[in-house]
């Protein structure tokens, strides 16, 4: 099949084919990693703009590398040092870049939804880098890639993702992305951080950590957003690391073979105990490989590019 739409806004409505494109993409796309020259000129004379109002590590600099290695140029803006701060609104913003040539605006912000303005104001592609509670569709992409690479498929694997769903773009997106694929997903976390009526998007929702990670193929600890919390939600980090951190002992529960996958950026000692996040089983650094090869991927499909070596 061939790509088709203009933007990525998110994984809720994606097909299993569009996804199953993005993870083919993705594998082509990290056999360049390996090679000595990362550089193919697949994207040249393209434009990237990646435009952040919340911060990112992973997610920027891996769209500001797969923009390099496709030899598109790329720029990058933060609100704070933008003219955001002299009031400009976001369609003002997403208006200027297009006109100064931008083929893909990729986009992190605050507000559900921003995205999905943006893309209806410009004709250039829209890629959604996480929109407050919403969706963050690149990191599900890259995290079904490397669960597929690791296990050669995703269909009939049951994952068990644990913590704060309720404020986890992450969440979300897995669960349409894994449960599309035909995985199961199983949740647990404080009551309090579990959005009421989840379980139409196909996920099960466990009473206990134990019930979720019992025989689990893949288990995802989810970061406790401390910026997202003054409501209260739980009475202790304490707490919540007693009731719900992932450690060696409830580990054990999983299949022996289990991926530990985190999105990062890690609270270590809290939703995750060191010894785990550095374990055998973690593939949390690969999952941070395997984001560039995703957004090249995802940037080539988005901005109709050319023959890989030439
Ligand atoms: N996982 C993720 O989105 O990380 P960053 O906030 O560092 O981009």
């Amino acid at each position: 099949m061939k790509w088709k739409r203009k933007d990525l806004l998110g994984l809720q409505d994606l097909s299993a084919e569009e996804i199953a494109l993005v993870l083919d993409t993705a594998a082509s796309m990290k056999e360049i990693l390996s090679r000595p020259i990362k550089k193919v000129p697949a994207l040249r004379g393209r434009v990237v703009a990646n435009v952040f109002y919340e911060p990112s590590t992973r997610t920027r600099v891996s769209f500001e590398l797969a923009a390099k290695y496709l030899s598109a140029e790329s720029v990058s803006i933060t609100a704070s040092a933008s003219s955001v701060v002299k009031g400009e609104s976001l369609k003002d913003t997403a208006l200027t870049l297009a006109a100064m040539g931008a083929d893909v605006v990729v986009l992190r912000h605050p507000l559900a939804g921003a995205p999905h303005l943006v893309a209806r104001t410009v004709r250039c592609a829209v890629i959604n880098a996480g929109d407050g509670f919403h969706e963050h569709p690149t990191q599900a992409l890259l995290d079904l890639f490397t669960v597929r690479e690791k296990k050669g498929t995703l269909a009939g694997l049951t994952v068990a993702i644990i913590g704060d769903i309720l404020h986890s773009r992450v969440a979300r997106s897995n669960i349409w992305g894994f449960t599309k694929m035909g995985a199961r997903v199983r949740l647990c976390g404080p009551a309090t951080m579990m959005p009421p009526g989840i379980e139409v998007t196909g996920a099960r929702v466990c009473a206990t950590v134990e019930e979720a990670l019992e025989g689990a193929d893949v288990v995802m600890a989810l970061r406790i957003q401390k910026e997202r919390q003054q409501e209260g939600l739980f009475p202790s980090l304490r707490e919540y690391t007693g009731l719900f951190g992932l450690t060696r002992e409830r580990l054990a529960l999983a299949r022996p073979d289990a991926l530990v996958m985190h999105p990062g950026p890690m609270n270590r000692g809290v939703e995750i105990s060191a010894a785990v996040a550095d374990g055998p089983r973690a593939v949390i650094t690969e999952q941070v490989t395997n984001g560039v090869a995703v957004r090249m991927a995802l940037l080539y499909l988005l901005a109709g590019g050319g023959a890989v070596d030439g």
